[in-house]
């Protein structure tokens, strides 16, 4: 007769494992793919190659009709594609999608493995993640997964950017956060029509010259994303996990794009989507530090070999402030070269 505890046995889920303890890797460029695109799966092995990061997206962008197709092969790619040491991330449906429990409950059970980082749509408080984390931790222990999957979310809600720290803070296994500029200007009731990017009419005009508001001025337009960048990036080092910025639409226009992810990445941002294979190459440029500030770094911390008092460099105060943001920038340029 069995015994009343096989009916039952309880699912060793255990305390969360210190997850951050995981070792950083370069995330520069979190590159989106359909994963129900037979062209664009075929790609994949000779795209890891030159990115850091690939994605197969079950959420917006994907039609309602082919998210059961997407999943599935999701699962497949996961379970038979070798994309050597380039990390595999999945974006599941929104928690109150009809989709959500059978993208979390396959992409753990069947590919719990091989996916690094699952990333949660529209998170709205720490309660989002801390279910996450715990149906996780369920099904990690079902399907005996060693290896605890990380979560990423995406700050794409009023509300969301006003929990950000505690979203921030809610899991061991959180990994990083994206600003989602598209769905979140729709959350706002913001006046755009486009997915990341600036906006023509938000700009700053000089002073009138004299007080002749009829005078000839410069104008300059600004950051739509600049208050959040800057929270979430905030956030993100108070929890000790990774910014990036998200999506930049118009794939055309090459030039706003670079702006757009070098203001994140001055900012603080470690990465951002690429939606298209032309944005590859320009996260790679911005988002891995550029030679001259590397060699610049190098010699400030020569200069201040125990990391404390005062030197000057090209008539510059450098001290334990600037020895600590060029440590930054080395130790950067150090994982991406490894
Ligand atoms: C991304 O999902 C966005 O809404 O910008
Ligand atoms: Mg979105």
């Amino acid at each position: 007769m069995r015994s009343p505890r096989s009916f039952f046995e309880p699912l060793a889920i255990g305390a969360p494992q210190p997850l951050r303890a995981i070792p950083p890797v370069p995330s520069r460029m979190i590159h989106f793919f359909d994963p129900g695109n037979p062209k664009m799966v075929t790609k994949l092995p000779s795209l890891a190659t030159s990115v850091d990061v690939l994605l197969g997206n079950l959420e917006d962008a994907i039609e309602s009709s082919r998210k059961d197709q997407a999943r599935a092969a999701l699962v497949d790619v996961a379970c038979t594609t070798d994309l050597g040491t380039t990390s595999l991330w999945a974006r599941v449906n929104a928690l109150n999608s009809p989709w959500f429990i059978e993208d979390i409950t396959r992409l753990v059970s069947e590919a719990g493995e091989q996916i690094d980082v699952l990333m949660v749509p529209k998170v709205e408080g720490p309660e989002d993640i801390e279910f996450v984390d715990r149906l996780v931790a369920l099904l990690e222990a079902r399907a005996g997964i060693s290896r605890p999957l990380q979560l990423h979310a995406i700050l794409e809600t009023s509300r969301g950017v006003a929990n950000v720290e505690a979203i921030c803070m809610a899991s061991p296994r959180m990994q990083g956060v994206s600003l989602g500029p598209a769905d979140l200007a729709a959350d706002r009731q913001m006046k755009t029509t486009a997915v990341g990017g600036g906006h023509p009419g938000y700009l700053v005009r000089e002073d009138p010259p004299g007080g002749d508001v009829h005078a000839v001025r410069t104008t300059a337009q600004q950051d739509l994303w600049h208050y959040t960048l800057a929270r979430m990036v905030d956030a993100c080092r108070l929890a000790g996990i990774q910014p990036y910025y998200g999506p930049f639409g118009d794939i055309r226009d090459v030039v706003a794009c670079e702006d757009q992810f070098r203001n994140a990445y001055v900012m603080g941002c470690v990465g951002a989507w690429s939606l298209h294979p032309v944005q590859i190459d320009i996260a790679r440029r911005v988002f891995t530090p550029d030679e001259g500030q590397v060699a610049w770094a190098r010699q400030v911390l020569a200069a201040l070999a125990d990391g404390s008092g005062a030197v000057m460099i090209d008539g510059k105060m450098q001290d334990d402030a600037t020895f600590k943001q060029c440590a930054n920038v080395v130790a950067l340029a150090d994982l991406i070269s490894e």
